[in-house]
C-alpha cells in the first residue's frame, strides 16, 4: 500500500516554512516536503520525507508517485517578482513548466484514486497591473477580474498558472472519447505581500516591508528600495496559512471561482518605517527607490477586495495591522534574534 500524503513543494521557502510547521504541529498529517535547497534543520521534524530535487525533474516526480498516494498539493515553489526578471526565461521554465508538471501529475493521481486530488496554489497581487500611479490611486479595492494586466514574468506566470489550473480542473482533454471524470479539485489565492517573523522571501518586490523589520531587529540600517508614499496590501503569515486551510477545507459546493484575494491591511512604505520605529526607536531606515522595483510595485493594488473570500468560506484574517506587529510579528522577532545567553 502507498502512504496518503500532502505534498508541499517550495517547502523550504517562506509560506513552505509556516504551512510545514502548522501542518506538522497538528501531527495527523504525512508531509512530504520538496524543495531545489535541502530543508531547514527545524523543519526536518514535521516532514515525513524531504526530498531534494527540481519541479522540472519529470522523472523524480514520477518517482514520487509510485511510492506515494498523493491526495493534496500545496504547489508553493515558485522564482518571486524582482528574480524572475533578471533572468525571465528561467523563471517561465519554473514557474509555468513546474506548475504545469504538478497539475499532470495530480490528474493522474486522481485518476489512480478515482477521486480528485485536490490542487491548492498561491498566486499574488503581482497577477494585476495597474498602467500608472494615478490609476492605482483611484483604483479603490481591486476585484479579482479587474486589471489583470501584469507587467512583470512572475505576475504573467502566476495569472497564466491561475488559467492552467482552471482548465485541468474543468476541462483537461475535453475532447477525448470518454473524457476523464477524476478530474483536480483546483484552489487559488491571490496573496497580498506576506511578513513573516521567521524567513524573509528571497527575490520578491514586496520584500521592503518584512525586510525593514528584520533588519531593524538585527540593529542593521537598511535601505527601503521605495518611495515613502508606496501603498501595497500585506498580510502577516498565519493569516496566509489560515487562508490556505480555510480555502482547502471549504466545501467544493460553496465557492463560486477558482481564484480568491485574500488581505488584511494595507499601510505605506512610511508607515511599515514608523511601525518599526515604534518598536526600535534606534532602526536606522533610509529611502532610497530603486525606479524599476518603484515601477513594479507602482502597477499593483494599492488595496484589494477580498469580499468573495468572505462570503464564500468565511475568509476573515486574525491580524490587522496593529495586532500583526504588537502580537505577532515583534514578539517573534525580538526572540528570533535575541542574543544567546
Ligand atoms: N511577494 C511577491 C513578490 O514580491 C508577490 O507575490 O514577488
Amino acid at each position: 500500500m502507498r502512504k496518503e500524503v500532502v505534498l508541499i513543494t517550495g517547502a523550504n521557502g517562506e509560506m513552505g516554512h509556516g504551512l510545514i510547521k502548522h501542518l506538522g504541529q497538528q501531527g495527523n498529517v504525512n508531509i512530504i516536503a520538496l524543495d531545489v535547497q535541502p530543508l531547514d534543520d527545524e523543519l526536518k521534524p514535521y516532514a515525513m520525507r524531504f526530498i531534494q530535487g527540481d519541479i522540472l525533474d519529470q522523472m523524480l516526480l514520477g518517482r514520487m508517485v509510485v511510492e506515494f498516494e498523493i491526495r493534496t498539493i500545496f504547489h508553493l515553489a515558485s522564482i518571486l517578482s524582482t528574480k524572475a526578471e533578471y533572468n525571465p526565461e528561467t523563471a517561465h521554465r519554473v514557474n509555468v513548466e513546474g506548475t504545469l508538471n504538478l497539475l499532470r501529475l495530480a490528474v493522474e493521481q486522481s485518476q489512480w484514486q478515482g477521486r480528485p486530488v485536490m490542487f491548492i496554489y498561491p498566486s499574488s497581487i503581482a497577477a494585476y497591473g495597474l498602467p500608472d500611479l494615478e490609476t492605482k490611486n483611484r483604483a479603490g479595492k481591486i476585484r479579482e477580474t479587474q486589471w489583470c494586466m501584469p507587467i512583470t514574468m512572475y505576475g504573467i506566470n502566476k495569472l497564466y498558472c491561475e488559467h492552467l489550473g482552471r482548465y485541468y480542473a474543468a476541462n483537461y482533454r475535453q475532447l477525448a472519447a470518454d473524457p476523464d471524470r477524476s478530474s483536480i479539485d483546483f484552489r487559488a489565492i491571490r496573496f497580498p505581500g506576506l511578513i513573516s517573523a521567521d524567513t524573509i522571501p528571497t527575490g520578491g518586490t514586496s520584500d521592503y516591508g518584512p525586510e525593514m523589520l528584520h533588519h531593524a531587529a538585527q540593529g542593521e540600517p537598511y535601505n527601503c528600495f521605495v518611495r515613502p508614499d508606496t501603498r501595497l496590501p500585506f498580510m502577516a503569515m498565519p493569516d496566509a496559512i489560515k487562508s490556505l486551510l480555510h480555502l482547502m477545507n471549504a466545501r467544493r459546493s460553496s465557492l463560486t471561482q477558482t481564484v480568491y484575494n485574500v488581505t488584511s491591511f494595507n499601510p505605506t512604505a512610511q508607515d511599515i518605517a514608523d511601525i518599526v520605529h515604534s518598536y526600535f526607536p534606534a532602526a536606522e531606515i533610509n529611502f532610497v527607490p530603486h525606479g524599476s522595483r518603484q515601477k513594479i510595485v507602482d502597477s499593483w493594488p494599492a488595496d484589494i477586495d477580498d469580499s468573495a473570500a468572505r462570503r464564500d468560506w468565511g475568509w476573515q484574517p486574525d491580524y490587522d495591522q496593529e495586532r500583526a506587529f504588537s502580537e505577532y510579528l515583534i514578539p517573534a522577532i525580538r526572540q528570533r534574534y535575541a542574543a544567546p545567553v
